[in-house]
Protein backbone atom coordinates (compact mmCIF):
# COMPACT_ATOMS: atom_id res chain seq x y z
CA UNK A 1 0.00 0.00 0.00
CA UNK A 2 1.08 3.64 -0.69
CA UNK A 3 1.31 6.10 1.90
CA UNK A 4 -2.63 7.03 0.75
CA UNK A 5 -5.00 6.20 3.52
CA UNK A 6 -7.07 2.93 2.55
CA UNK A 7 -9.79 0.30 3.19
CA UNK A 8 -9.47 -2.19 5.82
CA UNK A 9 -10.88 -5.64 6.48
CA UNK A 10 -9.71 -7.52 9.28
CA UNK A 11 -11.76 -11.09 10.08
CA UNK A 12 -12.02 -11.69 14.01
CA UNK A 13 -12.07 -7.84 14.54
CA UNK A 14 -13.77 -8.37 18.05
CA UNK A 15 -11.30 -9.13 20.65
CA UNK A 16 -7.43 -9.84 20.80
CA UNK A 17 -5.26 -8.97 17.77
CA UNK A 18 -7.80 -8.25 16.09
CA UNK A 19 -9.40 -5.54 18.16
CA UNK A 20 -5.78 -4.14 18.59
CA UNK A 21 -5.17 -4.01 15.03
CA UNK A 22 -8.61 -2.23 14.16
CA UNK A 23 -8.32 0.00 16.28
CA UNK A 24 -4.62 1.27 15.21
CA UNK A 25 -5.68 1.20 11.39
CA UNK A 26 -8.83 3.48 12.19
CA UNK A 27 -6.16 5.33 14.40
CA UNK A 28 -3.87 5.94 11.74
CA UNK A 29 -6.69 7.08 9.06
CA UNK A 30 -8.06 4.25 7.44
CA UNK A 31 -11.54 3.15 6.54
CA UNK A 32 -12.40 -0.47 8.88
CA UNK A 33 -14.24 -3.31 8.37
CA UNK A 34 -14.95 -5.35 11.28
CA UNK A 35 -15.85 -9.18 10.54
CA UNK A 36 -17.46 -10.75 14.36
CA UNK A 37 -20.20 -13.48 14.23
CA UNK A 38 -21.65 -11.85 16.61
CA UNK A 39 -22.36 -7.81 16.07
CA UNK A 40 -24.58 -7.38 19.40
CA UNK A 41 -21.29 -9.04 21.19
CA UNK A 42 -18.90 -7.19 19.50
CA UNK A 43 -20.53 -3.56 19.98
CA UNK A 44 -20.46 -4.58 23.27
CA UNK A 45 -16.97 -5.83 23.80
CA UNK A 46 -15.91 -3.30 21.51
CA UNK A 47 -17.45 -0.39 21.37
CA UNK A 48 -14.62 1.88 20.22
CA UNK A 49 -15.13 0.54 17.08
CA UNK A 50 -18.50 1.84 15.84
CA UNK A 51 -17.57 4.85 18.01
CA UNK A 52 -14.10 5.63 15.91
CA UNK A 53 -16.79 4.97 12.20
CA UNK A 54 -15.78 1.18 11.92
CA UNK A 55 -18.04 -0.85 10.00
CA UNK A 56 -19.22 -4.30 11.77
CA UNK A 57 -19.88 -6.90 9.13
CA UNK A 58 -21.57 -10.28 10.78
CA UNK A 59 -19.81 -13.07 8.76
CA UNK A 60 -18.22 -16.76 9.64
CA UNK A 61 -15.06 -17.09 7.61
CA UNK A 62 -15.14 -20.44 8.99
CA UNK A 63 -18.65 -21.60 7.35
CA UNK A 64 -18.91 -22.29 3.43
CA UNK A 65 -20.64 -20.12 2.24
CA UNK A 66 -17.90 -17.22 3.42
CA UNK A 67 -16.54 -16.99 0.38
CA UNK A 68 -19.75 -15.78 -0.97
CA UNK A 69 -20.10 -13.21 1.85
CA UNK A 70 -16.92 -11.61 1.12
CA UNK A 71 -17.10 -11.53 -2.79
CA UNK A 72 -20.02 -9.37 -1.98
CA UNK A 73 -18.20 -7.73 0.24
CA UNK A 74 -15.09 -6.87 -1.79
CA UNK A 75 -17.78 -5.63 -4.69
CA UNK A 76 -19.19 -3.17 -2.49
CA UNK A 77 -15.82 -1.70 -0.73
CA UNK A 78 -12.52 -0.85 -2.29
CA UNK A 79 -10.20 -3.20 0.11
CA UNK A 80 -6.72 -2.30 0.59
CA UNK A 81 -5.48 -4.69 3.29
CA UNK A 82 -7.15 -7.72 3.86
CA UNK A 83 -6.49 -9.07 7.72
CA UNK A 84 -7.09 -12.55 8.24
CA UNK A 85 -6.77 -12.87 11.92
CA UNK A 86 -10.52 -15.02 13.18
CA UNK A 87 -8.91 -18.25 14.35
CA UNK A 88 -9.00 -20.47 17.60
CA UNK A 89 -6.31 -22.88 19.02
CA UNK A 90 -7.11 -26.65 19.28
CA UNK A 91 -4.52 -28.40 21.28
CA UNK A 92 -4.37 -32.45 22.03
CA UNK A 93 -2.34 -35.54 21.24
CA UNK A 94 -2.35 -36.17 17.71
CA UNK A 95 -4.32 -40.00 18.78
CA UNK A 96 -6.81 -38.21 20.84
CA UNK A 97 -7.77 -35.76 18.26
CA UNK A 98 -10.71 -37.27 16.27
CA UNK A 99 -11.35 -36.24 12.53
CA UNK A 100 -14.17 -33.46 13.34
CA UNK A 101 -11.80 -31.64 15.40
CA UNK A 102 -9.33 -31.36 13.07
CA UNK A 103 -11.67 -30.42 10.32
CA UNK A 104 -13.10 -27.86 12.67
CA UNK A 105 -9.72 -26.55 13.09
CA UNK A 106 -8.97 -26.55 9.39
CA UNK A 107 -12.10 -24.80 8.77
CA UNK A 108 -11.93 -21.30 10.36
CA UNK A 109 -7.65 -21.32 10.16
CA UNK A 110 -7.20 -22.76 6.95
CA UNK A 111 -10.50 -22.35 4.80
CA UNK A 112 -11.61 -19.42 5.59
CA UNK A 113 -8.27 -17.22 5.64
CA UNK A 114 -8.05 -19.10 1.99
CA UNK A 115 -11.89 -18.00 0.91
CA UNK A 116 -11.15 -14.49 2.08
CA UNK A 117 -8.31 -14.43 0.21
CA UNK A 118 -9.67 -15.86 -3.01
CA UNK A 119 -12.73 -13.63 -2.57
CA UNK A 120 -10.66 -10.03 -2.42
CA UNK A 121 -8.18 -11.23 -5.78
CA UNK A 122 -10.21 -10.73 -8.76
CA UNK A 123 -10.64 -6.79 -7.25
CA UNK A 124 -6.60 -6.38 -5.91
CA UNK A 125 -5.70 -7.65 -9.71
CA UNK A 126 -7.83 -5.44 -11.26
CA UNK A 127 -6.71 -2.54 -8.96
CA UNK A 128 -3.35 -3.35 -9.46
CA UNK A 129 -2.58 -3.12 -5.96
CA UNK A 130 -3.24 -4.56 -2.55
CA UNK A 131 -1.95 -5.96 0.80
CA UNK A 132 -3.10 -9.37 2.29
CA UNK A 133 -1.67 -10.15 5.75
CA UNK A 134 -1.97 -13.58 7.08
CA UNK A 135 -1.61 -13.56 11.04
CA UNK A 136 -0.54 -16.88 11.43
CA UNK A 137 1.56 -18.05 14.83
CA UNK A 138 4.96 -19.67 15.75
CA UNK A 139 2.72 -22.43 15.62
CA UNK A 140 3.26 -21.93 12.04
CA UNK A 141 6.91 -22.87 11.82
CA UNK A 142 7.32 -25.28 14.71
CA UNK A 143 5.18 -27.51 16.14
CA UNK A 144 5.52 -28.65 19.81
CA UNK A 145 3.71 -31.55 21.38
CA UNK A 146 0.29 -31.03 21.50
CA UNK A 147 -0.01 -28.97 19.11
CA UNK A 148 -0.33 -30.82 16.04
CA UNK A 149 -3.82 -29.72 14.81
CA UNK A 150 -3.12 -25.88 15.65
CA UNK A 151 0.65 -26.22 13.76
CA UNK A 152 -0.89 -28.35 10.98
CA UNK A 153 -3.91 -25.47 9.94
CA UNK A 154 -1.27 -22.84 10.39
CA UNK A 155 1.92 -24.48 8.39
CA UNK A 156 -1.14 -25.23 5.44
CA UNK A 157 -1.99 -21.71 5.43
CA UNK A 158 1.33 -20.31 5.40
CA UNK A 159 2.65 -22.63 2.60
CA UNK A 160 -0.63 -20.79 0.49
CA UNK A 161 0.56 -17.57 1.28
CA UNK A 162 4.22 -18.58 0.57
CA UNK A 163 3.19 -19.41 -3.00
CA UNK A 164 0.36 -16.79 -3.42
CA UNK A 165 2.75 -13.88 -2.33
CA UNK A 166 5.38 -15.37 -5.94
CA UNK A 167 2.02 -15.63 -7.70
CA UNK A 168 0.79 -11.99 -7.31
CA UNK A 169 3.74 -9.75 -6.91
CA UNK A 170 3.68 -8.66 -10.26
CA UNK A 171 -0.07 -7.74 -10.25
CA UNK A 172 1.29 -5.53 -6.93
CA UNK A 173 0.00 -7.72 -4.34
CA UNK A 174 1.88 -7.84 -1.41
CA UNK A 175 1.73 -10.97 1.22
CA UNK A 176 2.92 -10.73 4.74
CA UNK A 177 2.84 -13.77 7.24
CA UNK A 178 3.04 -12.06 10.51
CA UNK A 179 3.68 -15.00 13.23
CA UNK A 180 3.31 -13.89 16.81
CA UNK A 181 4.41 -15.80 19.69
CA UNK A 182 2.48 -15.70 23.07
CA UNK A 183 0.62 -12.68 23.17
CA UNK A 184 -2.07 -11.07 26.07
CA UNK A 185 -5.25 -12.00 24.61
CA UNK A 186 -8.50 -13.84 25.16
CA UNK A 187 -7.08 -16.54 23.03
CA UNK A 188 -6.58 -19.06 25.80
CA UNK A 189 -9.68 -18.83 27.11
CA UNK A 190 -11.00 -20.29 24.04
CA UNK A 191 -8.56 -22.81 23.80
CA UNK A 192 -10.65 -26.27 22.50
CA UNK A 193 -9.15 -29.61 23.68
CA UNK A 194 -10.53 -33.18 22.84
CA UNK A 195 -13.85 -33.42 23.81
CA UNK A 196 -14.10 -37.13 24.21
CA UNK A 197 -11.38 -36.73 27.08
CA UNK A 198 -12.58 -34.94 30.35
CA UNK A 199 -9.27 -33.98 30.84
CA UNK A 200 -8.21 -32.80 27.64
CA UNK A 201 -5.78 -35.99 27.14
CA UNK A 202 -6.32 -39.79 27.60
CA UNK A 203 -5.21 -42.44 29.97
CA UNK A 204 -1.85 -43.09 27.69
CA UNK A 205 -0.39 -39.22 27.66
CA UNK A 206 -0.69 -39.03 31.34
CA UNK A 207 2.60 -37.40 32.67
CA UNK A 208 3.96 -36.72 29.54
CA UNK A 209 4.89 -33.54 27.44
CA UNK A 210 0.49 -33.56 26.23
CA UNK A 211 -0.45 -33.55 29.65
CA UNK A 212 2.02 -30.48 30.64
CA UNK A 213 0.67 -28.72 27.05
CA UNK A 214 -3.05 -29.57 27.87
CA UNK A 215 -2.95 -28.75 31.28
CA UNK A 216 -0.89 -25.20 30.98
CA UNK A 217 -3.05 -24.24 27.91
CA UNK A 218 -6.88 -24.95 28.39
CA UNK A 219 -9.47 -22.71 30.63
CA UNK A 220 -6.09 -20.35 32.16
CA UNK A 221 -8.56 -17.81 34.13
CA UNK A 222 -5.70 -15.27 34.28
CA UNK A 223 -2.89 -14.87 31.66
CA UNK A 224 0.42 -16.35 32.41
CA UNK A 225 3.79 -14.19 33.55
CA UNK A 226 5.48 -16.00 30.02
CA UNK A 227 2.69 -14.45 27.81
CA UNK A 228 4.98 -11.00 27.12
CA UNK A 229 2.97 -10.00 23.74
CA UNK A 230 1.60 -6.58 24.31
CA UNK A 231 -1.49 -7.03 20.95
CA UNK A 232 -1.19 -3.34 21.19
CA UNK A 233 2.63 -2.93 19.74
CA UNK A 234 1.92 -6.08 17.35
CA UNK A 235 -1.09 -3.98 15.82
CA UNK A 236 1.37 -0.83 15.32
CA UNK A 237 4.48 -3.37 14.15
CA UNK A 238 1.84 -4.79 11.21
CA UNK A 239 0.13 -1.35 10.40
CA UNK A 240 3.46 0.64 10.06
CA UNK A 241 4.85 -2.86 7.79
CA UNK A 242 1.94 -1.85 5.18
CA UNK A 243 3.70 1.42 4.87
CA UNK A 244 7.80 -0.04 4.55
CA UNK A 245 8.87 -1.14 1.61
CA UNK A 246 8.66 -4.97 3.30
CA UNK A 247 11.37 -6.80 2.07
CA UNK A 248 10.55 -9.67 3.66
CA UNK A 249 7.33 -12.60 4.21
CA UNK A 250 7.47 -13.57 7.09
CA UNK A 251 7.59 -11.42 10.53
CA UNK A 252 7.87 -13.11 13.78
CA UNK A 253 6.21 -11.28 16.39
CA UNK A 254 7.57 -11.24 20.10
CA UNK A 255 11.35 -12.37 21.56
CA UNK A 256 9.86 -15.85 22.56
CA UNK A 257 8.67 -16.54 19.18
CA UNK A 258 12.00 -15.34 17.87
CA UNK A 259 14.13 -17.86 19.78
CA UNK A 260 11.56 -20.26 18.64
CA UNK A 261 12.11 -19.61 15.15
CA UNK A 262 16.10 -19.82 16.01
CA UNK A 263 15.44 -23.42 17.34
CA UNK A 264 13.53 -24.23 14.52
CA UNK A 265 16.54 -22.67 12.05
CA UNK A 266 18.81 -24.63 13.97
CA UNK A 267 16.98 -27.95 13.64
CA UNK A 268 16.22 -28.20 9.96
CA UNK A 269 20.12 -27.29 9.51
CA UNK A 270 21.19 -30.05 12.03
CA UNK A 271 18.91 -32.44 10.32
CA UNK A 272 19.94 -31.53 6.37
CA UNK A 273 23.78 -31.76 7.87
CA UNK A 274 22.72 -35.20 8.58
CA UNK A 275 21.27 -36.16 5.70
CA UNK A 276 23.22 -34.66 3.32
CA UNK A 277 25.64 -37.67 2.34
CA UNK A 278 22.28 -40.02 1.91
CA UNK A 279 20.24 -36.97 0.01
CA UNK A 280 23.17 -36.60 -2.42
CA UNK A 281 23.62 -40.08 -2.91
CA UNK A 282 20.88 -40.63 -4.68
CA UNK A 283 20.64 -38.42 -7.96
CA UNK A 284 21.32 -40.53 -11.29
CA UNK A 285 24.66 -41.41 -12.57
N1 LIG B 1 -2.79 -14.54 21.34
C1 LIG B 1 -1.79 -15.31 21.02
O1 LIG B 1 -0.96 -15.66 21.87
C2 LIG B 1 -1.62 -15.76 19.59
C3 LIG B 1 -0.39 -16.35 19.25
C4 LIG B 1 -0.17 -16.77 17.96
C5 LIG B 1 -1.17 -16.59 17.00
N2 LIG B 1 -2.36 -16.04 17.35
C6 LIG B 1 -3.37 -15.91 16.28
O2 LIG B 1 -3.94 -14.61 16.33
C7 LIG B 1 -5.27 -14.65 15.80
C8 LIG B 1 -6.17 -13.86 16.73
O3 LIG B 1 -6.17 -14.46 18.00
P1 LIG B 1 -6.31 -13.62 19.36
O4 LIG B 1 -5.15 -13.93 20.20
O5 LIG B 1 -6.62 -12.22 19.07
O6 LIG B 1 -7.55 -14.40 20.01
P2 LIG B 1 -9.04 -13.93 20.38
O7 LIG B 1 -8.99 -12.75 21.27
O8 LIG B 1 -9.71 -15.17 20.86
O9 LIG B 1 -9.68 -13.47 18.99
C9 LIG B 1 -9.99 -14.38 17.98
C10 LIG B 1 -11.00 -13.77 17.01
O10 LIG B 1 -11.32 -14.76 16.05
C11 LIG B 1 -12.72 -14.96 15.96
N3 LIG B 1 -12.98 -16.41 16.11
C12 LIG B 1 -12.59 -17.21 17.10
N4 LIG B 1 -13.04 -18.46 16.90
C13 LIG B 1 -13.71 -18.45 15.76
C14 LIG B 1 -14.41 -19.45 15.02
N5 LIG B 1 -14.50 -20.71 15.44
N6 LIG B 1 -15.01 -19.09 13.89
C15 LIG B 1 -14.94 -17.81 13.45
N7 LIG B 1 -14.30 -16.82 14.12
C16 LIG B 1 -13.69 -17.14 15.25
C17 LIG B 1 -13.39 -14.19 17.08
O11 LIG B 1 -14.35 -13.33 16.47
P3 LIG B 1 -15.92 -13.38 16.80
O12 LIG B 1 -16.12 -14.24 18.04
O13 LIG B 1 -16.29 -11.96 17.04
O14 LIG B 1 -16.53 -13.94 15.57
C18 LIG B 1 -12.28 -13.36 17.69
O15 LIG B 1 -12.46 -11.99 17.43
C19 LIG B 1 -5.63 -16.13 15.65
O16 LIG B 1 -5.56 -16.50 14.30
C20 LIG B 1 -4.55 -16.86 16.45
O17 LIG B 1 -4.27 -18.14 15.93
C21 LIG B 1 -2.60 -15.62 18.63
Amino acid sequence: MSNDKGTWLITGASSGLGKSISLEALRSGHKVIGTTRDIPNAEATHAEFSAKGGIWLELDPSNKDAYDHFSKCFQKYSVDVLVNNAGYAFIGAVEDTSEEELRDQMEINFYGPLRTVRACLPFMRAKGSGHIILISSGAGFIARPGRGAYSASKFAIEAIHESLAQEVTNFGIKVLIVEPGAFRTPFSSRIITPKQFEAGFSEGYKGTLVENMVTGSRGLKTIPDYFRGDPDKAAREIVKATTSEQKYLRMPLGSDCVAALELKLGILQADLEATRPMATATDID
